[in-house]
């Protein structure tokens, strides 16, 4: 691959980060599955660890398989650094920790995944900290929400579940004049549909386990920095010590140095190795995704049996304008959800399936169905489940890229069934 060269995104996809003449002239790479690297000299570690030298130390600081799969997810989100971390949310629970201090807010939608709607209210409220949460699709709402006290925006780019798409430009410009920066979770459209740091957004986060990986068959998570927000301002003295040792990489250093290593969060190299088998086929796989997710919504759309369908591919979705702009014409994603007569409804619904797999995950190859309001949102209070738009007669759907004739036949035979 010639370095110089700018490669289209699925050329990218494939090539970037790899290097076989370092590996033996492998084309994969290899999976160093060791614990700690050996140095030659005293004088070597030392410079290791003051951040002189690039070389690896320990499986808990670095691994050069990870290193790959870091240097592959940058250059698709368009960043200069990224750390792979053990899963989504240990990607997700560093990036804010990094970001906070007892006493601080953040500002973020009511749009979000369960997990991180948990650790937003439920855990870092016992630290004093406050998220404040409006509609992730309201401009004005955000702004309002932003204080003195107030360290970032954090926003899904499609909320898991509810479906939303946020103009990501109008947010990042918003959260720029507070002095604030914009971190996204881009796991739904992935870098294929949308890369959101070319819209002014400072970090990327991503569970790894979904699209990248893409075959239900590991686990991870990433934070891509974009190296544009400047953090020598008032609202964050405590970035001085990274600033000075990797300049606009001090939100990552920070991340990785003060939270990463300390917790513990190391991404296994067997899952970075499994997600990069993944990713040599993430174009292909999310031009079938988005395609079958579209036909899968209108041949809904037609079913007396379903009551609504929630996709911003669809015209009449509040989010349709933004989707189109934001992701170019290319496609809206690949998961939508849609509302059964109630919730016997949609037991029945998924207890007649016969073709797709019923389980708590997304973007797999597979086509994937829950019913989020009787599982992930099992514990969750009536109030909660409603602001987080999860009512009890809703199916949420991964549409995978088996021939859409076979899923949509599924569909049909388990909804005659109502
Ligand atoms: C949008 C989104 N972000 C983050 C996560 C967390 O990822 P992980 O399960 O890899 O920790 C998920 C998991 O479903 C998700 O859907």
């Amino acid at each position: 691959m010639n370095k110089k060269k700018n490669y289209r995104f699925d050329t990218q996809v494939i090539h970037a980060g790899q290097s076989p003449e370092d590996w033996q002239g492998a084309t994969l790479s290899p999976i160093y599955q060791t614990a700690s690297h050996l140095h030659p000299t005293a004088e070597n570690l030392t410079q290791t660890f003051a951040g002189k030298r690039d070389d690896h130390i320990y499986m808990r600081l670095t691994n050069p398989t990870n290193r790959v799969l870091e240097e592959k997810l940058a250059a698709l989100e368009g960043g200069p650094g990224a750390v792979v971390m053990s899963s989504g949310m240990a990607a997700i629970t560093n990036t804010c920790m990094a970001l906070l201090r007892a006493g601080d807010e953040f500002v973020t939608g009511n749009s979000l995944f369960v997990t991180t709607y948990n650790l937003f209210i439920k855990v870092f409220s016992k630290y004093g900290i406050t998220a404040r949460l409006v509609e992730s699709t309201d401009t004005e709402a955000i702004e309002k929400a932003i204080n003195s006290k107030t360290r970032f925006v954090y926003l899904e780019t499609i909320g898991n579940p509810k479906m939303d798409v946020p103009d990501l430009e109008q947010v990042a410009s918003i959260a720029h004049r507070h002095g604030i920066p914009l971190v996204v979770d881009n796991t739904l459209p992935t870098p294929y549909l949308l890369r959101p740091l070319d819209m002014g957004v400072d970090v990327v986060i991503h569970s790894t386990t979904k699209y990248f990986s893409g075959h239900g068959g590991s686990m991870g998570g990433v934070v891509i920095d974009g190296g544009n927000f400047t953090w020598s301002q008032e609202r964050f003295p405590d970035f001085k010590a990274f600033i000075d040792r990797k300049g606009p990489l001090a939100l990552l250093d920070k991340i990785w140095r003060e939270y990463h290593i300390n917790f513990g969060t190391t991404q296994a190299p067997l899952h970075a190795y499994l997600t990069m088998i993944g990713l040599d086929t993430l174009a292909l796989r999310m031009e079938r995704h988005l395609k079958n997710a579209m036909k899968v919504a209108h041949y809904l759309k037609e079913r007396p049996e379903v009551l609504w369908v929630n996709y911003p591919g669809l015209e009449d979705h509040p989010s349709h304008g933004v989707a189109l702009k934001q992701f170019g014409g290319k496609g809206f994603g690949g998961m939508l959800t849609f509302g059964l007569k109630d919730q016997a409804a949609c037991f029945r619904f998924i207890n007649s399936l016969q073709l797709i797999y019923h389980l708590a995950n997304l973007g797999d190859s597979k086509t994937l169905v829950i019913h989020p309001y009787s599982s992930q949102y099992y514990a969750q209070d009536e109030p909660t489940r409603q602001a987080l738009s999860v009512p009890d007669n809703m199916i949420r759907f991964s549409t995978g890229i088996e021939a859409v004739e076979d899923i949509c036949e599924d569909i049909g035979q388990a909804l005659d069934s109502l």
